[in-house]
């Protein structure tokens, strides 16, 4: 029989907040006690706890129960060609240019931090090799905290309606029907094997390789998780691990609000490094 949880308090709420901002460098106060406490119920029930004191303790000795509640608590919605204007811009106005200066050194580093389930690494990768062929050497980086998350990117397989906003033809090029699953496709094996998905934590020291430097970095929509140092820090993460000129992506209402000599402003949300 399954017990049902008693209601959290909120110093119980407040130590999951300050367990995820202390982990994550996020801005989570009381305020977001229902959020956390919907999401939570039902995992309580499925562990049969009936305290969130309980529940506090066990995250305490238990890593992969931390991961399971930063998926819970945290919102991961996320689209193939969100906020399509972006795609345009870089499709039309930034890679002709990144990628004459790149035919000599012959590759293209790209990085989605905050990936989510993938689909803004595929929507990258689709974008960049319409625009290039098959000639260049193309690796993009996809990252994100939620262990569940990165694991659906990878396998790489949505349902018939997640992949609407995909144009036909680019559907057709890129996905294929799974036959064990009717409704759902699969990113075929070319293109997903340009993506590489880890697990990161923006707000640690990243241990990306030293050398490796990228000519483009998406973080779009994960700074309303984080607070205003943790943004400074994440920025600056990517300042180092951008080449000279290199562009970053924000997402549409995001914006480097502050006087920031390092960055130049080329459209809204997306900024190039001095
Ligand atoms: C709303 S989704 C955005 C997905 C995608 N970038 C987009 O715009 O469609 C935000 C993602 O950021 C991730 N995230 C939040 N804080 C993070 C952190 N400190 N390090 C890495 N990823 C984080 C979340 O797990 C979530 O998947």
């Amino acid at each position: 029989m399954f017990k049902s949880p008693k209601e959290a308090n909120d110093c119980e709420i407040e130590q999951i907040c300050r367990l995820l901002n202390q982990k994550l460098g996020f801005n989570y106060t009381l305020q977001k006690k229902y959020l956390v406490q919907s999401r939570l119920n039902k995992r309580l029930v499925e562990l049969n706890m009936d305290s969130y004191q309980a529940y506090l303790e066990r995250l305490e000795r238990d890593q992969s129960e931390f991961n399971m509640l930063v998926s819970l608590v945290t919102t991961n919605v996320t689209s193939f060609f969100r906020e399509p204007y972006q795609f345009q811009v870089l499709q039309d106005e930034l890679l002709p240019e990144i990628l004459a200066e790149n035919q000599k050194a012959g590759k293209l580093r790209c990085w989605s931090a905050g990936c989510s389930s993938g689909e803004e690494a595929y929507t990258l990768a689709i974008v960049i090799k319409e625009s290039l062929g098959a000639s260049l050497d193309l690796r993009i980086l996809a990252s994100d905290i939620s262990i569940v998350k990165l694991k659906e990117g990878m396998a790489g397989i949505y349902p018939l309606e997640r992949l609407e906003g995909i144009p036909r033809k680019l559907r057709q090029k890129y996905f294929m029907p799974l036959a064990s699953k009717p409704g759902y496709f699969q990113v075929k094996p070319e293109l997903r094997e340009t993506v590489h998905f880890r697990k990161i934590n923006l707000i640690d020291k990243l241990d990306v390789p030293e050398h490796i430097k990228f000519d483009l970095i998406f973080c779009r929509n994960v700074f309303i998780y984080l607070t205003r140092d943790s943004q400074r820090k994440v920025i600056q993460g990517f300042y180092d691990y951008l080449k000279p000129g290199g562009y970053l992506f924000l997402g549409h209402s995001e914006s480097l609000n502050f006087t920031d000599p390092n960055w130049t402003f080329v459209k809204r949300s997306i900024y190039r490094k001095k």
